[in-house]
């Protein structure tokens, strides 16, 4: 087992320690080698993903990320943003499936901005597919006005596309991870507007004829972004396209109160896999020993059980997040009123506790 440790901009290098420390704690036969990715790797060899990171992800069983990005970088011209380096990692490995859990931890309910009994035991699953639609179609640019004028363009355009292939794989991760679960799944489009919604929709129902054991429903994202603050328990697997799935999902994790507990997967076809937090880099916390390398650790449990064949390790894991949680551990942004029995943690104690719990 070969795992590519890629920690990144901003909090990315402290959660991944922690979650890093955690995997050793196992003491299974693996090996991790790290690099540099995001803006740390622009600032040593001028770009966001060089060569030799890229490498080693190709060369691994999995890639352990941690977060990518910072405002310094924003002046840069595209392709040397942080960013490019994980929008090249799912180009290049072709990570088209993407898994964003939401579930809210008992422990945290009160952590959510919405009441209680709407999002207690609340369980999605978001699958968003991750190399297609508007990230990646082409044309996409600018028209500069004809006296050159910057920075203003005249235009800017971007492509959204779909291809039936792209959309029939991953509308079969979608009914299959279904099966696992309620054997419901909610499609979100905007097939009332768009034209590759439409053939999303109209794959969606083909596929769906393959697996009669499940309930497809469709519904327009615009609704689906309404439902998910107002009823979020009426949904279980949602599907949908990668821009819509971009939204959709960082708005299912704040249901739970706690993006700092979420993890998340992306796949391509042989099961080789990029885990990494639901979370960004956070620079504006990052070298302050309190980010929460819940969601990073939690991600290594996805990666033992996904791309790893390792299910008995990942729930050893999973299991010792919520005994830590049912503790009263808590680093800051879970904190809430705090309250008897309850401590506040730093990142480092928290991944401490995590280890300790394994046992
Ligand atoms: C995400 C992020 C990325 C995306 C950015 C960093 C390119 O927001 O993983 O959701 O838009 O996909
Ligand atoms: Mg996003």
């Amino acid at each position: 087992m070969k795992i590519a440790v890629l920690a990144g901009d901003g909090i990315g290098t402290e959660i991944v320690a922690e979650a890093v420390k955690v995997l050793l704690a196992l003491d299974l036969k693996m090996e991790m080698e790290s690099a540099l990715v995001g803006g740390v790797a622009y600032d040593a060899f001028g770009h966001p993903l060089p060569p030799a990171t890229l490498a080693l992800a190709k060369a691994s069983d999995a890639i352990l990320f941690g977060a990518v990005g910072d405002w310094k970088y924003d002046k840069l011209e595209r392709q040397f943003r942080p960013e490019q380096a994980i929008l090249g990692l799912r180009k290049e490995l072709g990570l088209f499936a993407n898994f964003r859990p939401a579930i809210c931890y008992e422990e945290l309910v009160d952590a959510s901005s919405l009441k209680p009994e709407l999002i207690a035991g609340l369980d999605i699953l978001i699958i968003r597919e991750l190399t297609g639609d508007i990230y990646f179609g082409q044309p996409r640019g600018r028209r500069v006005a004809t006296d050159g004028h910057f920075p203003g363009a005249e235009e800017a355009f971007d492509t959204m596309r779909y291809s039936r292939p792209e959309i029939e794989r991953i509308a079969h991760v979608a009914f299959d991870a279904a099966r696992k679960r309620s054997k419901r799944v909610t499609s979100v489009d905007k097939n009332n507007v768009l034209e590759t919604s439409q053939l999303w929709k109209d794959v969606m129902i083909e596929v769906a004829q393959q697996y009669p054991d499940i309930t497809l429903d469709h519904m327009l994202v615009d609704n689906a972004a309404m439902q998910l603050v107002k009823e979020p328990k009426k949904f279980d697997v949602v599907v949908t396209g990668n821009m819509f799935g971009d939204i959709l999902s960082d708005e299912a994790s704040m249901l739970t109160g706690s993006i700092g507990m979420l993890p998340s997967a992306s796949l391509n076809a042989s099961n080789q896999g990029l885990y990494e937090p639901s979370h960004g880099s956070a620079p504006d916390i990052a070298g302050k020993g309190i980010a929460n390398p819940l969601a990073t650790i939690l991600s290594a449990a996805m990666m033992l059980r996904f791309s790893l064949g390792q299910a008995d390790a990942a729930l050893r894991i999973e299991h010792a997040v919520k005994a830590v949680l049912a503790k009263g551990l808590r680093t800051s942004d879970i904190y809430g009123k705090g309250g008897a029995g309850i401590t506040k943690v730093s990142t480092l104690e928290m991944g401490d506790a995590v280890v300790a719990a394994l046992a």
